[in-house]
Order: C-alpha cells, then structure tokens, then sequence
C-alpha cells in the first residue's frame, strides 16, 4: 500500500475546520484568525507594535541568549546544519527579537519600542496535552526601558488579551529573580540547604542540585514541595535596591487594580531573567497549567556581546494554551464566514456563465463560490448549504438565452427573477438588508 505521508509527531495542521490531533482538537483556521485577530486588537489598544523575526535564527544567539545550561538548549531544540553553519528553529521570540533591536539600532528610534508577535516556535519536548514541538505564541517585549512601570505595563497587557477573549479564573504569580550576584548568592546557599537532603530529591532534583539548584524551586514532586517549605528564599539575599524595585512593580499592579499572588519559589526556565518573573496559571489546563509567563531580563543585550544597555521587560504566550482555556470555558467562537453567494449553473453554458459571474461579483468585493465538479443541480444546491451561503444565483440555458437569472434567499426559500445585468447591484443590496447592523462583526474584513 503507499505511504501515506503524515505530520511529525508534537506537530499539527490547522484545517479549515475542527479537527482532532493526537487525541486534542485542534480548532479550525478560523478560530486562529479570530485569535489572532484580537491579540493584535489588543496589543493595538496598548499601541505596541509588531515585530516579525526568522523563525531560524543562529544556534549561537539562542544558547547565549537562553542560557547554556537552560532545558531548552540542552535537550529542546532543533538544529538545522547546512555546511559549517548551525541554525536552530527559534524556541522562543525574545532573544530574537533583541537581536533585531540592537542588530536594527533601534534604541535610535525614540528610545523604548513597545514590540509584540505572534508566529511559530519550536521545541523538541515531549508531546502531550498542551505541550507540542511546534507550537505559537504571543507576547510583546518592551525594550529600553528600566522603569517599573514597563513591567506592570507588560503584565496588564498580557491580562488584558484575556480579558478580552472573557477567559476567568487565571492566576497571576510574581517574584523578584534579583540581580545576578544576588542570584549566586542563593544558589550556593539554596545548595548547602539541599544537599543534607539529597535522599528526599527525585532523580532529576539530584542533577539538577548540580547544575541548576534554582529549577528545584518549580518541582511538581509533591517531596520536594514538602522539603521546600522550609529552604531559604531568595528575597532574602536580596539588597534594597532589589527590594525597592519590586515593591515599586507591586505598587503599579496595585495602581492598575491588578490582583496577583506572591511566589517567592516562582523561577523561570530561561537564564536572561532578573528582577521581575512573573506566571499566569488556568486552572483549565490540567498538566500544562502556564498560560503565559514573562519577566526582566537588563542583561541580555550584554549576553549576546552588546556594549549597548538594553533593558527589557516582556511576556509570552501559547496560543494552543488560550485555545484549551476558551474551549474549557466554552467560549462562544466566531464561526468562519461563508460566501455571500453560492452560483449554481446547469449545462455547459452556464457553467462558464458560473465562473465569469463568480469574477465579476468578487471584484466588486462580493464574496461568491460555486461548484467545480460539473454536479446536478441538487448536489450544486446541497453544496450551497454545506457552505451556509445565504443566497444562491441559478441560471441554466433558458434563463441565460432570455438574460436573465434566479435568486433565491436560502433561509427564507424566497426566489427571484433578477436581469443578469444587474446582478452585483442587487446582490449587495440584499446582502446590506440581510445583514443590517451585523456589518461591524469582527472576523468580517472583507
Ligand atoms: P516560556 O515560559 O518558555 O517563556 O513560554 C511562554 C509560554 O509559551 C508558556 O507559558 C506556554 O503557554 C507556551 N509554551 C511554551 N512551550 C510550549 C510548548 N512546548 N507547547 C505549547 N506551548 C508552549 C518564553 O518563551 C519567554 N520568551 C517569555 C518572555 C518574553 N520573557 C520575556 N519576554
């Protein structure tokens, strides 16, 4: 039998309708384009701007960027090789995005850019609910800026693309990551704590004590949680400095009405982060509970070899997850539009009738479909309600030789003989009283 071809696994095609992958539905393209369609409404309403970089970019700028020693280059990632040159599809947007900003100078361009994007990322994690290989995300980064309020800013913004879709119950957490010499400070002290303690830690807390010991602060092993409680905290290897800024952050979420929780066990998987770190959590997601998480990150420019100060602030998001989240919630989603007008056509004649008619209304912005496969009336009639078209234009021989045709208001069955002349005329009038006040709906752009 011939192979039949399929997508790699952890990935999955958008239809133009709802489908099922690996036991997830996957909602159809119009549900994506409404999406989309309201993150950049909001990401407007806050006027950032969008940015579009490479989905490749150098294997380089990413393990600077996001850390040797971060899950994501370690075990995550997917490198192309071509030649000598080693290129990673991008696992995230933020390392990209800075290096546009100092790659463009756009530090030039009125000192901070509100940015914000939406597109494809890539990691070779270990597919399940919520969690795919190649997945998208939203976010917005606000570079050149050290102000407390960009971080409140880019928090309420995040909130504000859920607020916008109705989606309730989220948890906001926060914490202060310090600066890195505060950092070092902890880790050595968090060590000393935990290694007494190396029986009651799982496999990978062991290893992690030796290379990362900050990661065993998010564990999900119910042991270590336990033991945790009593482990030293970062906040208090904290300078005032660090401390007055945080307070500040919680000061302008106070200001914003913003409610949030305070984590001080809350770490992030990138090593860019300082000072600000912040997760939003649904309880609706099940394993994959992080719907968004974000944070400071002063320090990546200098990463990735730049004299240039670029502090940044920003959040990301997965669009699969914002997906889960409004199906849980049965969030009402736009349906895709049908066409204004499905034309049947009986007989050589009028199929060329069909096409040149379907021509002439498109151009005039009407949108119409008709059949391809040369089918009877009825199949051409069963089609147009398939496509949930409001009217149907009909014409065979007769109605062609006399210059007329039919139009029929599919809900009502109403038909009438129009002129075929004065056909895109009347079409749009009926398609202005059908529609009336509906002509502002959202996904329409046509
Ligand atoms: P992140 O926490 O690694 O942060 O990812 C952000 C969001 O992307 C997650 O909360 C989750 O919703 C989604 N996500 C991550 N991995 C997957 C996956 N394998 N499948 C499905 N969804 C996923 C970042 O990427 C940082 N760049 C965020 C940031 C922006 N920090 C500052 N600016």
């Amino acid at each position: 039998m011939a192979k039949i071809w399929r997508n790699i696994r952890g990935t999955f095609d958008i239809l133009p309708w709802p489908s099922v992958a690996d036991g997830t539905a996957v909602p159809g393209s119009s549900a994506w384009q409404y999406v989309e369609d309201v993150i950049r409404r909001t990401m407007a309403r806050f006027h950032f701007e969008e940015i579009r970089t490479p989905v490749l970019e150098e294997e380089g700028l990413i393990v600077r960027g996001i850390g040797e020693g971060s899950d994501i280059v370690t075990k995550e990632m997917f490198v192309v090789e071509r030649g000598n040159d080693r290129y990673v599809l991008r696992p995230e947007v933020t390392a990209p995005v800075m290096r546009a900003w100092l790659q463009h100078h756009l530090e030039q361009r009125g000192g901070v850019q509100r940015l914000y994007y939406i597109g494809p990322c890539f990691r070779a994690e270990r597919p399940q609910k919520g969690r795919y290989r190649q997945f998208h995300q939203f976010g917005c980064e606000t570079i050149g800026a050290d102000d407390p309020r960009a971080d409140a800013e880019v928090i309420a913004l995040m909130l504000a693309v859920y607020d916008a879709f109705g989606i309730t119950g989220s948890r906001l957490r926060i914490n202060t990551l310090g600066l890195p010499e505060e950092r070092k400070q902890y880790v050595e002290a968090l060590r000393a704590w935990l290694t007494p303690h190396k029986d009651t830690l799982s496999e990978s807390g062991r290893q992690r004590l030796e290379k990362n010991p900050l990661r065993i602060l998010d564990t999900k092993d119910e042991r270590e949680q336990a033991l945790l409680r009593d482990a030293p905290l970062l906040i208090d290897f904290t300078g005032e400095q660090t401390r007055e800024r945080y307070e500040s952050v919680k000061q302008c979420l106070g200001d914003a009405g913003i409610d949030f929780i305070e984590d001080f066990l809350l770490v992030r998987g990138l090593d860019y982060y300082m000072h600000t770190a912040f997760e939003l959590e649904s309880p609706d997601l099940g394993a994959q509970s992080a719907l968004a998480g974000g944070g400071r990150y002063d320090l990546l420019a200098s990463a990735l070899g730049s004299n240039c100060p670029a502090p940044g602030v920003g959040f990301a998001a997965g669009i699969e997850r914002l997906l889960l989240a409004l199906d849980a919630q049965d969030a009402t989603i736009p349906e895709a539009l049908p066409p204004d007008v499905f034309l049947v056509a009986l007989g050589d004649d009028a199929q060329r009738w069909a096409f040149r008619e379907a021509q002439r209304l498109r151009r005039q912005g009407i949108s119409a479909s008709f059949d391809l496969k040369g089918r009877s009336m009825k199949a051409q009639m069963r089609e147009a309600h398939r496509q949930r078209a409001p009217f149907t234009l009909i014409a065979g021989q007769t109605e062609l030789e006399a210059g007329v045709v039919q139009l029929k208001n599919m809900d009502s069955g109403e038909q009438v003989q129009l002129s075929a002349d004065k056909v895109p005329e009347h079409i749009s009038k009926c398609l202005r009283d059908a529609r009336g006040s509906e002509d502002s709906a959202p996904v329409s752009s046509r």
